[in-house]
């Protein structure tokens, strides 16, 4: 599966099997982490418990069904930098796990932070978790229904993109990262994240005032997103962090 054919496929998981993940898998998933952690200066982390009984992780019966026995901790500095280097990573870390057949969810409040004992490093702190696991094959109607009710707030495409040009008349590869982003995962279903066409040039920004705190997780997601629909569509290139920062078309 292609990285893109992952970011159509992922949706947030919220019914696991009770079936431990393949070491092998968790062995790749771990090269991913460790890269991203020396690059941003995280503290991602993956544990696995090897045992189909104990949970790596407690989510809340609320939300979630099922258990999982592995998942990622995402530790790493409280700044706004690092909570934005931490959601681009953390997206491209789910892509690589949808990739290879599992199932994921970015989980910041619906689980129990008792329930995981992350190392922290002086200034970091567990932003929250991705579960890793195997989505089950029918998909309880609660669950069904969670999803259903949170995305039913999407916005429509247009209103991700401020552009002096229509969407239609966008450059293709725009137009692909703008539709990627919509697509992205995002906290509470917030979408605070527009992607700014002017004059050639690409810009992403924060523009809801009242977004929670962990839009600087969203700002890194949606950024990584766009570049992979972007990259689909033909056109290479890398972001600059920041609200406002720009992608360089490589
Ligand atoms: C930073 C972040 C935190 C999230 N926290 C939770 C959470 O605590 N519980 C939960 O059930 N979903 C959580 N989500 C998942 C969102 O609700 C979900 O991405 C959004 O509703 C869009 O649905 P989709 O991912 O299925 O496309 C979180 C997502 C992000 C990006």
């Amino acid at each position: 599966m292609t990285e893109f054919e992952a970011l159509e496929k992922r949706i947030s998981v919220r019914s696991y099997e009770k079936r431990l993940v393949d070491p092998k898998l968790l062995g790749e998933l771990s090269d991913a982490v460790s890269e991203g952690n020396e690059r941003y200066g995280l503290n991602l982390q993956l544990v696995s418990t090897g045992d189909p009984d104990k949970p790596a992780v407690k989510l809340s019966g609320a939300m979630f069904s099922g258990q999982v026995n592995a998942a990622l901790l995402l530790v790493g500095p409280g700044d706004d930098l690092a909570a934005e280097m931490l959601g681009y990573w953390g997206e491209s870390l789910v892509l690589r796990a949808v990739s290879l057949g599992l199932g994921t969810c970015w989980v910041a409040g619906t689980f129990d932070r008792d329930s995981v004992s992350p190392a922290l490093r002086e200034g970091d702190k567990l932003w929250g978790v991705i579960p890793l696991g195997y989505a089950t094959e029918k998909v309880p109607l609660k669950q069904r229904t969670i999803r259903a009710a949170i995305r039913a707030k999407d916005r429509k495409l247009e209103l991700f993109l401020e552009s002096d040009r229509s969407a239609s008349s966008l450059p293709a590869w725009v137009r692909a990262g703008v539709e990627a982003v919509k697509a992205g995962p995002s906290a509470v279903n917030q979408q605070p994240v527009n992607i700014v066409y002017r004059d050639g040039l690409v810009t992403a920004r924060l523009w809801k005032e009242n977004a929670n705190i962990l839009k600087f997780n969203d700002l890194g997601i949606a950024k990584y997103q766009f570049q992979v629909g972007a990259e689909n569509a033909g056109v290479r290139g890398f972001w600059n962090f920041g609200d406002g920062g720009e992608f360089i078309v490589d």
